[in-house]
């Protein structure tokens, strides 16, 4: 890999680096003032993600004012239910509400126009590579199936119990719903590879609580089966799953799914992350997000031992979910600074 080959592709390619990249879940988003500024402009967060010219400016202001490794496309995995037909909208400050599930027939006859639906994304995505310097690469990304299902299922954010109760009463249903959304997240991967994505993460934010057999068949087999279309499609970008709240079914997730990243929560213990370089994954993670927030002396302490622990074998640094909205631009400059060895530049807005 030449000098410009970005950190995060050489880490995901399973090279030990000086120091690993990083970046952070959520980078954009609320904690920036420059973020909050340009929300006002959106009249609401779906048309924002649609918007390329400004989701490009969200995507780039984490990557102006901190030296990452990476950009992470502006957009939300909620952007596929409002492809294939199913109302989605953001109640301030409540988070994501969704309107009644259509039938899966119905959505599956809009999986092929689903991704055109997204065009947006790509534009996006274009623009910003056009823009980012060639050392930082540019991450897509989509929901997994199941966490998706869960939203669509429930409607909105919530502890999952109706999502489980239905995969336990009416797998079939569960399953055809599943099967549609491996078509569509497939699809969309694609397309944003072709328009610019060099990194490919599944979000599988509400992978916890599943009995083995159960995730077998709603986490790890959807996954196989994205990334089986989307290299079928001569798609060759790194995947990094990111299988959140499994606990020690990382390993099995790892084992059966050939993601080149596993992207590790907060309560990943140093032996797991080592085993999965053994088995010759990139781990990425697992700092704690509210220790990002709360900052101080336990905050460097928490790097140091990341640092420590990973950074002998293939390793990202990340969170092990995305930056609180009220988190101190300071704590997120220092982090960076530590890992990186350059220093943020002063800004005026903080
Ligand atoms: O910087 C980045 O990481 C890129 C953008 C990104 C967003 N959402 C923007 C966003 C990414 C990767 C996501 C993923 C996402 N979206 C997940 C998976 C990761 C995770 O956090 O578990 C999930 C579950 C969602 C669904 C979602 N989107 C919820 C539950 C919410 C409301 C909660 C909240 O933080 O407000 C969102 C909204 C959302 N997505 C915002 C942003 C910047 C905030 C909206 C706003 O600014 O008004």
């Amino acid at each position: 890999m030449s000098e410009t080959t970005p950190r995060l592709l050489r880490a995901l390619a399973g090279e030990t680096l000086d120091r690993p990249p990083i970046w952070l879940m959520r980078q954009a988003g609320r904690s920036l003032p420059e973020y909050r500024e340009l929300r006002t402009k959106a009249s609401d967060f779906i048309s924002f993600c649609h918007n390329p010219e400004m989701a490009a400016e969200a995507t780039l202001q984490p990557v102006r004012r901190f030296p990452l490794d990476a950009a992470i496309v502006f957009a939300d995995i909620l952007l596929i239910p409002g492809a294939l037909g199913q109302k989605v909208w953001f109640e301030t400050g409540e988070g994501p509400r969704l309107g009644e599930l259509p039938p899966i027939e119905a959505m599956a006859d809009e999986v092929e126009a689903s991704t055109g639906r997204l065009s947006a994304i790509g534009e996006t995505l274009a623009r910003v590579r056009a823009e980012l310097e060639p050392d930082r690469a540019l991450i897509g990304f989509a929901g997994g199936p199941w966490t998706v299902a869960t939203y669509m299922i429930e409607g909105r954010s919530s502890n999952r119990e109706a999502a489980r109760a239905f995969a336990y009463q009416q797998p079939e249903i569960l399953d055809a719903l599943l099967d549609v959304l491996v078509d569509a997240t497939a699809r969309y991967l694609i397309m944003q590879a072709k328009s610019g994505a060099q990194v490919l993460k599944i979000f599988e934010s509400w992978a916890e609580g599943l009995a083995e057999d159960v995730f077998e068949r709603i986490v790890i087999r959807p996954h196989q089966a994205i990334m089986e279309k989307v290299r079928a499609a001569g798609v060759a970008a790194p995947f990094i799953g990111f299988p959140r709240g499994a606990g020690a079914l990382v390993e099995n997730y790892a084992k059966a799914v050939p993601v080149q990243g596993v992207a590790l929560d907060t309560q990943a213990s140093a032996d797991l992350g080592r085993r999965l370089q053994a088995q010759g994954k990139t781990i990425q993670g697992a700092l704690d997000n509210l220790l990002l927030r709360a900052g101080g002396p336990a905050l460097d302490a928490r790097v140091e031992t990341l640092l420590n622990q990973w950074s002998g074998a293939p390793y990202i640094f990340n969170l092990g979910h995305g930056v609180m909205p009220d988190t101190p631009i300071a704590h997120i400059a220092r982090v960076v600074e530590r890992v990186t060895g350059k220093a943020v530049k002063a800004m005026a807005a903080e």
